[in-house]
């Protein structure tokens, strides 16, 4: 266990059903955080609030519904009076397919941008006017490496690439720019964890994604994919980030360790982008 730097804090944590939310809820736990877990699929909330502790809050909280993170909000400011940290998490890749840039459809594009884009936004609206009265807050808004600096795929892949997941993490590291210039009177350090590649299941399809659209990759496995292609080839520590190396990091973010460190994005992601 580590330090226990968040001892009396209290965080929401979007999308904290699965993969690297649930990684993130179980660090923040383990600094001495107090949790509220939200997920679309609340019983996926549920599940990893109990693996962690009998008394934490969770429920269902579809995050493009502003109504929805703003009831869970009231229910975590009667429960416990503050909300301290705020992990924006919950993401989609959002396109079924993996097409040409050119033929995203709208729909493509909105399934995305209406979870990694509105749901970080309605997230932080709930939020914010709470922490600004308390003149206290951290929020760590979960971008990807890809938001900042897309690699092309072109060497490995055919060319094609989730054009519309990339923009949508790009918008979320501009908000959180945005949102650290407004804040940072009120004593609220807003900042992005750009994550490089974990194996989940939004990695998975992405991976399927790839077999469909390129013939040749269809004699490797969707996680020979992620193993071979997208760490080996392209991260110098040779390996995958891990859901809890993505919380290791949240909670660098959610301490007074980076008080003096708002309205930026960091990368955790092996190397494999270096700026
Ligand atoms: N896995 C990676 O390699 C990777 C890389 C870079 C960034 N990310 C980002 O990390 C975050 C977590 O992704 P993950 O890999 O753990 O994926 P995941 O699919 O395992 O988890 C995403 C979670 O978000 C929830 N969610 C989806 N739509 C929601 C909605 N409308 N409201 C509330 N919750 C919703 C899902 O139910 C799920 O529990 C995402 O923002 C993703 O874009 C992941």
């Amino acid at each position: 266990m580590s330090n226990q730097n968040l001892k009396d804090k209290i965080a929401i944590v979007t999308g904290a059903g699965s993969g690297i939310g649930a990684g993130i809820s179980k660090i923040l736990h383990d600094r001495g955080a107090t949790l509220a877990l939200c997920d679309l699929f609340g019983e996926s909330a549920e599940k990893t609030a109990k693996n962690l502790s009998n008394d934490y809050l969770f429920d269902s909280v579809n995050v493009t519904e502003k109504s929805e993170i703003e009831k869970f909000r009231d229910k975590v400011i009667d429960k416990h009076g503050k909300i301290d940290i705020l992990v924006s998490n919950a993401g989609v890749i959002g396109a079924k397919g993996f097409p040409e840039r050119k033929n995203y459809s709208k729909q493509d594009w909105d399934d995305t941008f209406d979870v990694n884009v509105i749901g970080v936004v309605n997230s932080a609206d709930a939020i914010v006017d709470h922490m600004k009265n308390n003149k206290y807050g951290k929020i760590i808004n979960i971008a990807s490496q890809g938001g900042r600096k897309p690699r092309g795929l072109g060497d490995m892949y055919r060319g094609n690439v989730q054009t519309p997941y990339l923009v949508s993490k790009a918008a979320v590291i501009q908000y959180t720019h945005l949102l650290a210039i407004e804040l940072g009177r009120f004593n609220i350090n807003v900042n992005a964890v750009c994550p490089g590649v974990i194996w989940t299941p939004i990695w998975r399809q992405i991976a399927e994604n790839h077999i469909e659209q390129n013939p040749n990759l269809k004699k490797m496995s969707s996680k020979e994919i992620f193993d071979e292609l997208a760490v080996k080839a392209r991260t110098p520590l040779g390996r995958a980030q891990t859901p809890e190396d993505i919380g290791n990091t949240v909670a660098f973010f959610a301490s007074e360790d980076s008080s003096e460190i708002t309205g930026q994005a960091l990368n955790v992601n092996g190397g494999a982008t270096l700026d």
